[in-house]
């Protein structure tokens, strides 16, 4: 696999030179040997956040060459897990350059959602697991996974203390404001900590709010009073500026940073460097290249690579006539061609 570290030193090199980006290159390499730890993890955390379909393993690591401290990688099944799946279990892998990461798993069953854990621990050991408790996606929740998790806090609370037992990773959950209302994870919050979680990560958004709105900080600043394990702060950050104000206004120990990752992996170097210039056309060229390449060497196609493309040339001038092409991509060479 091109390896992320290599990425980030052709562009430093070839393009960025004048910049000092800091660590990421080969941070991963180092990383296998330390046991990852939530509250030892230098703070504020800026991560990426988990979304299906999109953060892939080649994903990650373009987000962790540009400087992301630690990267979720989409949900997975853990009743799939257990039935040994082959597509699932395959989703689930990853690329050494990608840690420090955390394997994300959704399920109801706190037997079942352990076994999956340690499976995932054996086969990959990856640096945490984390147990999604926010996803609202009708499919989801209709079988009391994701988000439904907060309406039966007993449940939740047994479903962390199951994983726990089972691994010897950190155990995280990601998880909104509530089902209905904004201030439910004042009372949530706490019982995952008690049940041993070590680490969350709150979308200031309710399940009812789906995607709406703005996401409720200050409820997260409010939360994050009450607990002494490490929240991380989730929803509507899109830049250098909306990550400060988030910490500033949550007083939380980071960040997980999701659609303002997309087509933008270089977010994570623009928190960390003040001043980071936005990559020019030709640079942006070049990511993308990189980007695509490690699409390919990861699922063998380029035809699952077009809703990247479509976020790259979000807010372009002519973006629409380009978007127009990019969503015909089959190929690498489809892909240069739209360059030249
Ligand atoms: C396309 C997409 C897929 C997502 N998939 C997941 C997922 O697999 N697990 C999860 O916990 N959250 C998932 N989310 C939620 C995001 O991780 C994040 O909580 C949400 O988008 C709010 O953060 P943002 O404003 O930074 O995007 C997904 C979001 C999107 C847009």
């Amino acid at each position: 696999m091109v390896c992320a570290g290599k990425i980030f030193e052709e562009i430093i090199n070839d393009q960025f030179s004048i910049i000092n980006y800091g660590v990421p290159a080969i941070a991963g390499t180092l990383f296998k040997t330390m046991k990852f730890s939530w509250k030892k993890i230098k703070k504020p955390i800026v991560g990426l956040s988990p979304m299906a379909d999109y953060t892939d393993s080649a994903f990650c690591l373009m987000c962790r060459s540009f400087g992301a401290d630690i990267v979720y990688r989409e949900m997975v099944s853990a009743d799939a897990i257990v039935y040994e799946n082959k597509k699932t279990l395959e989703m689930a892998k990853f690329d050494e350059e990608e840690r420090p990461i955390i394997l994300q798993i959704f399920g109801k069953d706190p037997e079942i959602m352990a076994r999956a854990t340690r499976i995932l621990e054996k086969k990959y050991k990856p640096d945490g697991i984390d147990i999604n408790m926010g996803c609202p996606a009708k499919k989801i929740v209709g079988s009391f996974n994701g988000a439904s998790l907060m309406r039966d806090a007993k449940l939740a609370g047994d479903i962390v203390r199951a994983v726990k037992r089972a691994v010897k990773v950190p155990v995280s959950v990601k998880t909104r404001l509530g089902w209905e209302k904004p201030n439910e994870i004042l009372r949530f919050a706490p019982v995952l900590e008690r049940a041993g979680a070590d680490a969350i990560a709150i979308h200031g958004r309710t399940k009812a709010q789906g995607y709406s709105g703005k996401a409720n900080w200050e409820m997260i600043r409010r939360v994050s009073k009450k607990l002494k394990i490490p929240v991380l702060i989730n929803g509507d950050i899109v830049d250098a500026e909306t990550f400060q104000k988030a910490i500033e206004v949550s007083g939380a120990d980071g960040a997980l940073i999701g659609r303002g990752a997309l087509g933008h992996p270089w977010i994570f170097q623009e928190i960390k460097t003040s001043g980071f210039p936005t990559p020019d056309s030709k640079e942006l060229r070049k990511i993308i290249l990189e980007h695509a390449k490690l699409h390919i060497k990861e699922h063998h196609e380029l035809i699952t690579f077009r809703k990247h493309l479509v976020y790259y040339v979000k807010g372009f001038t002519g973006a629409k006539k380009l978007r127009g092409m990019l969503v015909k991509v089959n190929d690498l060479s489809d892909l240069k061609k739209i360059f030249e």
